[in-house]
């Protein structure tokens, strides 16, 4: 008979207890534990696995593996094909995660509109959605608005995975969408969707689906407060594709950033734009992020490189005296701990004295900065707030700050350079650069001072 039991599962990383925890020894986080019932069914030596999942046992030398060439299925939305590397690889199982609202449901209903069009083996190719989260009558109002109404393109509301096979086997799907992961259940599990177990369980059948019957399929994840992929980060390993949808929902601006690929680069981003008409790609983004007047203490500008797209951001620092007995030091849009790097290099290195002093900053425009060649702009940002001198009109500022206070180099400067001149910029703070990369940025016409310390960076960028 089966046996009941129930096991303790951190919901933030899925670390397994016996008993329940106030704090998980793995993921250090408090309070995230939920007790799960889980049915532990003998498998007896004459039961077999079902044959729905289970596939023919092969031993192959690594030799003798014959590599097809993948078929790549092309979406023919530029931004999301360059992100996938090219297009959806055939049976692979990608994720993509955001926030609630961010617009993943939108995403995948555009995409399904061109993926229907693609033609294979004569035929159409057949895109199932499972909507889990909304009826097939609201993502149908959607779709109608959308214009996205393709002959190929099946709903269903089913959200049990195992009558999803069911489904599976009767229309013969090229394609899959599950709207979300966090909604769907396995029978097989006790636990409530959107468990931990359930999201691994699911993600697991899921995986072996896609690769058994060679079916693309796109997993719809939310996000926790944290910013993690909610539930496991087992989920992550799991899939081939992990394809984040980042932005502030208030605002119109998306960054699609690739954070896994097991069949490309993870370098390339794609930028998105919320209309009325849905997500509008953008191709020139470079200037997008930039909604800046003229030059104001508190502000610099950097131009980062994200894939093979450079984006140009203004980063904003207020420093003002506190009333607490711990000033407050607030980031959003760049990494909390960087700020505070900046800020001790600040004050050892220049000899700022910020202990009594609220530091916030924010990088404009809603869109996170994650490579470290802002360091430079931000320190200058706060220089300039505390002095309260603007930074010199036109100016951008490149550069990676060390513990030393050194400005260090960073990659593909010439490229950086000769966006911010077609931007319109003039002068330039970067850091020493090598004769090879001085040939190359010699013809730009952009007044240039390279700097290998931030006290000499501060002279060339501060007004007066
Ligand atoms: P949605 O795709 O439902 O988000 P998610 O699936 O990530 O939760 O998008 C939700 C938001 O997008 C919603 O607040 C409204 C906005 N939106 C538009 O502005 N224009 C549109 O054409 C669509 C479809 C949505
Ligand atoms: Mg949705």
């Amino acid at each position: 008979m089966a046996k009941v039991k129930s096991k303790w599962v951190c919901q933030n990383c899925g670390y397994e207890t016996a008993s329940y925890l106030g704090r998980c020894p793995e993921c250090a986080q408090f309070g995230t534990f939920i007790e799960e019932i889980t049915t532990n069914v003998k498998i007896s030596e004459n039961s077999k696995p079902s044959n729905l999942l289970s596939g023919e046992t092969k031993i192959s030398k690594i030799k003798d593996i014959e590599l097809d060439e993948k078929i790549r299925f092309k979406t023919n939305i530029e931004e999301l094909d360059r992100v996938l590397g090219g297009g959806f690889v055939q049976g692979s199982l990608s994720l993509l995660a955001g926030d609630p609202g961010i617009g993943k449901s939108t995403l995948v209903l555009q995409t399904t509109k061109n993926i229907c069009e693609i033609e294979y083996n004569n035929e159409n190719l057949k895109v199932l959605y499972i909507c889990a989260e909304e009826s097939p009558h609201q993502v149908k109002l959607r779709a109608k608005r959308l214009e996205v109404e393709p002959d190929s393109l099946y709903l269903t509301n089913q959200t049990c995975i195992d009558e999803v096979i069911n489904q599976i086997d009767i229309i013969k799907p090229d394609f899959l969408i599950v709207d979300s992961i966090q909604s769907v259940f396995c029978s097989s599990i006790a636990s409530g969707a959107g468990s931990v177990s359930q999201i691994r369980e699911c993600t697991n059948v899921l995986m072996r689906i896609a690769k058994q019957r060679n079916i693309t399929t796109v997993i719809i994840g939310h996000v926790t407060k944290e910013g993690n992929i909610a539930g496991p980060k087992v989920l992550e390993h799991m899939v081939d594709c992990v394809i984040n949808f980042e932005g502030d929902k208030y605002k119109q601006f998306r960054i699609l950033r690739c954070i896994k690929n097991r069949f490309g680069t993870i370098s390339e981003v794609g930028v998105f734009k919320m209309e009325d008409e849905g997500l509008v790609e953008i191709n020139t983004p470079s200037q997008m992020f930039l909604d800046f007047k003229e030059p104001a203490p508190g502000s610099a500008i950097v131009a980062t490189l994200e894939g093979s797209r450079i984006l140009l951001h203004e980063i904003q620092a207020l420093v003002g005296s506190t009333n607490y007995a711990n000033p407050r030091r607030v980031a959003v849009g760049l990494e909390y701990n960087r700020l505070l790097q900046v800020i001790a290099i600040i004050e050892k290195k220049i000899g700022l004295n910020l202990s009594k002093q609220d530091v916030y900053v924010n990088v404009v425009g809603g869109i996170d900065i994650i490579e470290p060649s802002y360091d430079l702009a931000l320190a200058l940002s706060i220089i300039s707030s505390v002095r309260d001198i603007p930074i010199t009109q036109d100016t951008i500022i490149i550069g990676e700050l060390g513990l030393l206070g050194e400005v260090r180099y960073v990659d593909n400067i010439e490229r950086r350079l000769s966006e911010a001149y077609k931007l319109g910029f003039k002068r330039a703070i970067i850091p020493q650069v090598s004769e090879k990369i001085n040939s190359k940025i010699k013809n730009i016409d952009l007044e240039i001072v390279q700097v290998s310390k931030v006290s000499q960076a501060i002279k060339g960028a501060l007004q007066g």
